[in-house]
Parts: structure tokens; sequence; C-alpha cells
């Protein structure tokens, strides 16, 4: 997604600017290509040299520079960037860039730059808060900016509040979805549920499974590079939630079938990676169950009725205009109980996996899965990484959308049914 990108990359002069060397070193790796501007303050917190170390292209920072190229510089770099990041973003730039201001290399270049823009602010409390800079971000979110917004936290001027600049992940995230947005899932709406869930026993205690969330999250961030509009449903997990979508934490399988019936109302398309549980504990208690107390049996023993949980897939059989996608973890009989998981819970499609092969399944970072069609085709993919088999999925979940699409659409009519007064 970033490989190959032209990301033209703002630093003005914040603290922060030594935090933005990070990011352009993240860019740098993941293929793209970073020409950063930094704004004459900025150079008073972090050097050229810096960014050029981590780029590994020149950096910019005057507008006085004789080129001898037809084109100026910062036309020539607005003209062939794909996405124009400032970050940080001082107050100052922001009122600058409100303005439509074009004192330095930066704010002229934004001017002249028809790439989407990224702000990110970073700044102290107070100033953020200000609301000339309320007002800036207003205007230039209006016009098309995308902003993402600063955290609340330790700020260096040793106050708790919010201007605290995202970490790496988070702003990474955002980019590759402004930079999605042409992609094949633009304007479609997508939800996943990730994790596992988690049936009470008593406070303390809990029936789990092994999901580690993996396989969700690498479907969702794929979506979301892709253009859609996503939101997660999670259960427990055991890796680091992504950033650029809606997250909605949930703990129990009734809990997941309340959000995911909540989130589903505009959505295109449902894929549940999850893995629910099927069985709860019929009642929890309401205290710790202690050893030796009333709870027991003679013999030590402890009885639990287990009763089944609704099944939020099978559920949603009737809802016809959105596309499905299940996944069946399996230890024996793959094709056969998959087969029959496709038929009894009606799904577009059912991504089979044998969660005991070695490379795959729980906690995994490749999957090697069996994608089964409404259409009773089978197409076994190779192992792949989890993000390798979310492409796969997302590349048929397309074709599929595309495919309801042109059924609803009016037919053509035949010219010869026209009437002809
Ligand atoms: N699923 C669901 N609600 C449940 C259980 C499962 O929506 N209560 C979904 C899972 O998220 C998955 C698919 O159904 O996408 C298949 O889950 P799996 O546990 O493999 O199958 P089950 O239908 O539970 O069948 P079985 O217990 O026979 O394996």
């Amino acid at each position: 997604m970033l490989q190959g990108k032209r990301i033209a990359f703002g630093v003005c002069g914040g603290i922060a600017a030594y935090k933005a060397a990070d990011v352009v070193s993240k860019l740098q790796q993941a293929g793209a290509l970073v020409d950063v501007i930094l704004t004459e303050h900025a150079e008073a917190f972090v050097t050229a040299l810096t960014f050029s170390t981590l780029s590994h292209r020149p950096v910019y920072t005057t507008l006085w520079e004789p080129t001898g190229d037809a084109a100026a510089r910062h036309i020539e770099l607005g003209a062939r960037a794909d996405l124009l990041v400032i970050a940080p973003a001082t107050a100052h730039t922001l009122a600058r860039l409100a303005h439509g201001l074009a004192d330095d290399m930066l704010t002229t270049l934004a001017l002249a730059c028809p790439a989407p823009l990224l702000l990110v602010p970073a700044m102290e409390h107070h100033m953020y808060q200000h609301p000339a800079t309320q007002a800036n971000l207003r205007l230039l979110a209006e016009r098309g900016a995308t902003i993402l917004p600063p955290e609340v936290g330790h700020l260096a001027s040793g106050i708790v509040g919010i201007g605290r600049f995202p970490e790496t992940a988070a702003i990474l995230a955002e980019m590759r979805r402004r930079l999605g947005r042409s992609g094949d899932l633009a304007g479609r709406r997508v939800v996943v549920t990730a994790g596992g869930t988690r049936e009470p026993i008593d406070p303390v205690r809990y029936i789990g499974n092994r999901s580690s969330g993996l396989m969700g999250f690498a479907l969702a961030e794929e979506a979301r590079d892709r253009g859609a509009e996503v939101t997660v449903v999670v259960g427990a997990v055991s890796v680091r939630e992504p950033f650029g979508m809606t997250i909605r934490h949930v703990s129990t399988a009734l809990e997941m079938r309340e959000a995911v019936r909540e989130v589903i109302a505009k959505a295109d398309a449902l894929v549940m990676a999850a893995a629910v549980a099927d069985y709860r504990v019929e009642h929890p208690a309401r205290h710790k169950i202690k050893k030796g107390s009333q709870a027991e049996n003679a013999d030590g023993s402890l009885n639990m009725r287990l009763v089944r949980n609704p099944d939020i897939l099978a559920e949603l059989a009737d809802a016809r205009a959105l596309l499905r996608v299940g996944f069946a973890a399996e230890t024996t009989d793959l094709t056969e109980h998959a087969a029959r998981k496709l038929v009894s819970k009606q799904l577009d499609l059912l991504v089979a996996n044998d969660v005991v092969r070695e490379n795959s399944g729980f906690g995994s970072a490749t999957n090697e899965v069996t994608l089964f069609h409404a259409d009773g085709r089978v197409e076994p993919l190779p192992p792949l990484p989890k993000r390798d088999v979310a492409r796969a999925i997302w590349d048929r979940v397309v074709s599929l959308l595309r495919e309801r699409d042109s059924e609803t659409e009016m037919p053509e009519r035949d010219p010869a049914t026209f009437p002809t007064a």
C-alpha cells in the first residue's frame, strides 16, 4: 500500500518534530518515497541531516534554492505527491494553511499540491483548545483535509492534556486509509469480528478460547487500506489493535451478537472471523466460587450447566442485502464440516482452516485455508501470511459485491418495448 507511494512530508517547529523522524523512517522501510520539507522553526528542533538519513532522499528547507529546472521545486514536489502529510502541524502552520499564506517552502507547496492533505496537529493543550486553532482546523477539514486528532497524555509543558503527537502506527494507518480511498472497497462499509469470546463462570473466571485476533485484524486492516469504512467487533485478543477504524469491544457471545446487530445496519459485508463460544454458563456465580463452599459436591467436584449461545451468523441468514463470510475452525473432516456450515448458515463464502495443522490457525502468523463458495466451488489456498489470506478473501468479496450491484441495477430496456407515443 505504501510501496512506491510519493509522500510529501512537512515537519513544523514543535517538540514532536523528533517523533516525526520515526514516522519517516517507517515510511521509508515500507517502500514509500518520502520528500521531507522542514519549516524554519522545525530546524530549531531537528536537522535536515536526521531526515535525509532516514528518508534516503534530499530534504527541503527553503523556497529560494536555484534549481535550474523548468518547474520550481515546490510545484514539482506538490505535483508528484500522492499525499501531503504535515506532522506535527503546529498552531502557527495551521493558521497559515487556513488563510492560504505561502511564506515558506511548506505552505507554498501546500497551495500548489493537488494531493489529499493529512494534518497531524500536536501542541500544548491550551494552544490546541484555543478557539482560533479549532476554527482553523474546522475550516481546513471543510476544505477536505483529513485531521488526525492529537492524543491526551503527558505533554512537554508538564501538564496532562490533549495535544500529544499520536504514535507512529496511528499515523501510518491514517495515511494508508487516506491513500486507500481509491481502492476497490472505497465507499463500502464492512464489519469484521475478531478475537474470542469469554463466557463468565464467576467474577474472576471465564471459559475462553485460543483465538489471538490476528486473522480478524489482518482482515480489518486490509479492508481499511482498500478504502472501506471498517468497524471491528473485538472480543479477547492477544495482539495490538489496529488503527484507522471503529472498534467495538465486547466480551461474551451475547454482547458480540448485540454489537454485530447494531453495526451491520448499513454495512455491505460481514466477515465473522471471531471464535464465538457455542456455550455459556447458564448461571454464572455472583461471587468467586470457593473451594469447599456449598457450590461443591461432597466428592470435591463442581457441576456447571452450559447452555447454547445463539449463532450470530446463522441468525442473519435472512439479511440478504448483507454479504456474509464465515470461518470454520476444524480439527477433523474439514471439507465435510465446512460444506455443511456454508449451507446451514447460508453464507456467501466460508473460509475453512484446520487449526491443528502446523503454521495454521490460532496465534500463527500464517494460515492455510480453503475457500468454499456458495456456488459449490472449493478453492484451496497455499499457506500464506494472514494478511495475504485477508487479501484473497476481500478479492472474492469485492467480486461478489460487484455481482450483487449489477444484479440490483435497472436492467437496460429493449428499445422495441419503448412506448411510441
Ligand atoms: N459463529 C457465530 N456464532 C456462534 C458460533 C459461531 O456467528 N455462536 C460463527 C463464527 O464466527 C464462524 C462460523 O460461525 O464464522 C463458524 O464457527 P465454528 O465455531 O467453526 O462453527 P460452529 O457453527 O460453531 O459449528 P461446530 O460447533 O459444529 O464446529
